[in-house]
């Protein structure tokens, strides 16, 4: 409670804020946390030009989002009251732990509680600790092994492959998708080809499952878990999910085939126990835990938890939410979630939203994934900030005479909203189409994977059962 009047604004929550990272996810972070009464300014490290163009807000161009010394030390000199952490590479770097040694409340979780993300291998460890179902499968240090288990899971009746997961952080490049058993083998060996000797498991071998994916990403201090509405991604660069992978061409929120009983069964069955397992281990979860799973016919299934808000999750999550967000990243950070939901009235494990639907259609620059060209200018950004259409910035900088360029591999996430996900979907199409550059790329299809007729609740709705898994 150190310093508590500087730092904390008249609403109860932080006068200033810290946003650690500057793409998208930053991007609309900062722009939620400005707008809150109560937050007087927003800093954000490394930030972009557009972060920096938000009101309220400043960049500290100059700070890397993994130098751990220069940002506590920012965070002490600019007297911030939380510091949120907004990609996995600062968590890895153990950016969490140094902030919480300078007794800065932090939204993010140690490097050790990270590892749930960072450690495919001790993901499902933890998973299977915490009764939670996960795809048939093992973790393997040696490729022997591994390619028995292959071998045996292609083998299985109906079996529509197997999957190869490199264990580490591998920026969404990690995971192989595999139709066949040769498939396998070259993935296999990539993955012990690629880096030195390490001890540990290397690699994750597992059943592939079919279904429709869901992003279920909740707020947590450690033990009380508070969901924000569920999301899906759509990985794949092109129409009709083919291509190669990449970090999510779009996204849509609310999901019509994860009714909020069955998010508020998923936050019961996997949230909770995985922070549960996490505490008694040692290392309490402080932040966004996303729980990515596949909703199978035999019901939903964990296929991986990241540590951190999802990109472009969060471009449609945070427009949506009915409730300051600062404050109760706050609350998650001083591990009184709990007594914070009990202050708002709050009844189960779900945070209320705004009666929007939220779609974020992915501009991508030429050459995404592999080797995306920087440089290329951007128009129609004005005509693109249309009525209920947001644009966050994930890989842009600007010229001195204001003129934006692309710089990254995703450009911009274009999010429109509307009384439902039909309406808005027209209005980040609309908004989205108004964005020209050369050698853009783009899916046409976000939030069109569902038919209209598909609001039934998938098979499980009482949640995830734990089981099976091994
Ligand atoms: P992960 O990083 O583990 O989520 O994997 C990235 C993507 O690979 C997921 O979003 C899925 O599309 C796919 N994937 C991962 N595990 C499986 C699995 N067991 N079965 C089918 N697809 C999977
Ligand atoms: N959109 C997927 C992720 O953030 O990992």
């Amino acid at each position: 409670m150190k310093a508590a009047n500087a730092t904390t604004g008249s609403t109860g929550g932080p006068a200033r804020i810290l946003v650690v990272g500057s793409g998208g996810r930053e991007h609309a972070l900062a722009w939620r946390l400005a707008r809150e009464a109560g937050v007087e300014r927003v800093l954000a490290a490394p930030g972009s030009d557009a972060i920096g163009a938000e009101p309220r807000v400043t960049c500290f161009p100059a700070v890397a989002a993994t130098d751990v010394a220069a940002l506590t030390g920012l965070a002490r000199r600019e007297g911030v009251g939380l510091v949120v952490i907004g990609p996995e590479g600062p968590l890895a770097a153990g950016l969490a732990d140094a902030l919480v040694v300078a007794g800065i409340p932090t939204f993010g979780p140690s490097a050790a509680a990270a590892r749930i993300e960072t450690s495919k291998a001790f993901c499902r460890e933890v998973a299977a600790e915490a009764g939670v179902r996960t795809a048939r499968g093992r973790a393997f240090e040696a490729p022997g092994p591994a390619l028995a288990l292959a071998r045996e899971l292609v083998a299985a009746p109906r079996s529509p492959g197997v999957v190869i997961k490199a264990d580490g952080l591998a920026g969404g490049k990690g995971v192989t998708v595999c139709d066949d058993l040769p498939a396998a083998e070259r993935a296999l060996a990539a993955v012990f080809a690629a880096g030195g000797e390490r001890p540990g498991p290397r690699v994750v071998v597992e059943e592939r499952l079919v279904g429709r994916e869901a992003s279920l990403i909740a707020l947590a201090d450690g033990q009380t878990a508070l969901a924000l509405p569920a999301a899906r991604d759509h990985k794949r660069l092109l129409d009709a999910d083919r291509g190669p992978n990449t970090g999510g061409m779009g996204a849509y929120s609310p999901l019509p085939d994860l009714p909020e009983s069955l998010a508020a069964a998923l936050v019961e069955t996997v949230h909770r126990p995985i922070l549960a397992a996490l505490a008694r281990r040692g290392s309490p979860f402080r932040g966004a835990l996303y729980a990515g799973l596949i909703l199978t016919d035999r019901g939903p299934v964990l296929l991986e938890c990241n540590a951190r808000f999802g990109d472009p999750e969060a471009q449609v999550l945070l427009p949506r939410l009915a409730l300051p967000l600062a404050p109760l990243l706050l609350a998650a950070a001083r591990g009184g979630l709990a007594g914070a939901a009990a202050g708002l009235g709050l009844h189960g494990p779900l945070l209320p939203t705004t009666d929007d639907a939220a779609v974020a259609v992915v501009l991508a620059a030429a050459g995404y994934p592999e080797a995306p060209r920087p440089g290329d200018r951007i128009d129609g950004l004005g005509a693109g900030a249309a009525r209920r259409a947001l644009v966050f910035h994930a890989g842009t900088g600007r010229d001195p005479d204001g003129t934006y360029r692309t710089r990254g591999g995703r450009v911009l996430a274009v999010v429109g909203l509307g009384h439902d996900l039909a309406a808005a979907r027209r209005r980040a199409e609309r908004a989205a189409g108004a964005i020209t550059f050369a050698g853009l790329q783009r899916r046409h299809d976000i939030a069109a994977d569902l038919p209209p007729e598909v609001t039934r609740a998938p098979a499980g709705a009482g949640g995830l059962a734990a089981g099976s898994g091994r």
